[in-house]
């Protein structure tokens, strides 16, 4: 086991009603705020009106920034920032999925050091100060509500890359399941599978680590557990707030203390695909997941098969494989590229992205030859 940190200063309220202490919570952070939301989805699902009350309530001003894509794209972080600046806001108040969350985190920071989003995120520009973050979350998936991370695009540069720094944790976030019981199907399995592939990445990740191998496995089992009954009744509470919990743990550092690193060789595999045909980031990693422990094994399968072994009494890699395509396939998430509207003739394209941006995990390093057979394979 290696050594480690363990610090996580987010206050994380869960539950119903939960956003009724938010006011309160961010009135102890200043008197005006930036409210950083998506296209729209908040306003429908009541998390907004209960926001600005609450914000409204504790004689706390706001300001809006609204339109933030899936995909987020840096553009849009620096024209919040430049806003947040103009208006000398204390804290930035994000309401939304994991795109608004992550976009909100970077506005926070360059509203305070007054430099642009993308400084930030090539480590051009050490963070030395950042606003105040209040989240809430209505999308279970990235973990983003817990973790100092944001991934962002730029268009100028052909990436999607992530940035993490111990400024970036949200102060205080808000899970109120309620919230997520409108996020449609096709979302909701993605979500299933990103906490899914975030225990993943940390389980093929460098270094030994027992008890948080132990508790990968578990989130699994409980995203295996619940996720296809929740397929069934999208509008269940109890597994709306099982499935958020386990999407908070699957990347809130649980997984990860006592590892050298996780891997995240399928996530930079993904964002290609997010980046040139926008999809969605969980589709993303259901369709290279298989592929990735396709290749992995013709090297060394064992600790596909050790998990393969808990999950699903697997004996070999590729009963362990086909166990997890037929998880993604029941939550109706694509497994095959085709699956996820990319038809095959992209495969060269893909391929030339791939190589530019050196996608590579950080322990199962990729070189063109793994990018070839993974990129073959999900299109197989
Ligand atoms: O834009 P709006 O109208 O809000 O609609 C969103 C969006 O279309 C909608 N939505 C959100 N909450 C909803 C809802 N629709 C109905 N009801 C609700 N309650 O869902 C769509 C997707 O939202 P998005 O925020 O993009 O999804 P997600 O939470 O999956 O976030 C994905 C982003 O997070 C990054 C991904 O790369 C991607 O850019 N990640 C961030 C990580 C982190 N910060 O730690 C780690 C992850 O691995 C991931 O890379
Ligand atoms: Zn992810």
């Amino acid at each position: 086991m290696e050594n480690f940190i363990a610090y996580n200063p987010t206050r994380l309220h869960f539950g119903k009603g939960v956003v009724n202490d938010l006011g309160i919570a961010a009135k102890a952070l200043g008197n005006k705020a930036l409210l950083v939301y998506g296209k729209g989805s908040v306003l429908r699902n009541g998390s907004y009106d209960d926001t600005v009350r609450q914000l409204q309530e504790n004689n706390i001003s706001v300001l809006e920034f609204n339109g933030i894509k899936p995909n987020p794209v840096v553009t849009d972080v620096d024209e919040a920032a430049r806003l947040g600046i103009a208006e000398k806001v204390d804290m930035v108040v994000a309401v939304g999925g994991g795109s608004v969350i992550d976009s909100a985190k970077i506005i926070a920071l360059c509203i305070a050091d007054e430099v642009s989003g993308w400084d930030v995120m090539t480590g051009r520009h050490t963070p030395v100060s950042s606003k105040p973050l209040v989240a809430v979350l209505t999308l279970a998936a990235t973990g983003t509500e817990m973790n100092p991370v944001a991934v962002l695009q730029n268009h100028d540069t052909e990436q999607k890359i992530g940035f993490r720094h111990k400024l970036m944790f949200p102060v205080h976030s808000f899970l109120d399941p309620t919230y997520t019981q409108s996020v449609p199907s096709d979302y909701t399995a993605y979500g299933i599978v990103d906490l899914v592939a975030h225990s993943l990445e940390a389980w093929f990740g460098a270094g030994q680590a027992s008890l948080s191998d132990k508790f990968v496995i578990s989130i699994i089992r409980e995203a295996m557990e619940v996720g296809p009954e929740l397929m069934n009744d999208l509008d269940n509470y109890d597994h709306r707030a099982r499935i958020m919990w386990a999407a908070t743990n699957a990347l809130n550092d649980t997984t990860m203390h006592g590892r050298v690193s996780g891997d995240w060789g399928v996530h930079a595999l993904g964002h290609t695909l997010s980046y040139l045909y926008d999809t969605a980031h969980g589709a993303t990693l259901s369709v290279f997941y298989p592929a990735w422990m396709r290749r992995l094994a013709e090297k060394q399968s064992e600790r596909i098969v050790m998990l393969g072994k808990a999950l699903f009494n697997a004996m070999t890699a590729e009963e362990t494989i086909a166990g997890f395509e037929a998880f993604f396939n029941t939550l109706g998430a694509p497994v095959r590229a085709q699956e996820s509207g990319i038809p095959d003739d992209k495969k060269k394209e893909i391929l030339a992205l791939m190589k530019k941006n050196r996608a590579s995990g950080i322990h199962v390093r990729l070189d063109e030859d793994d990018r070839k057979k993974i990129a073959d394979l999900i299109f197989d």
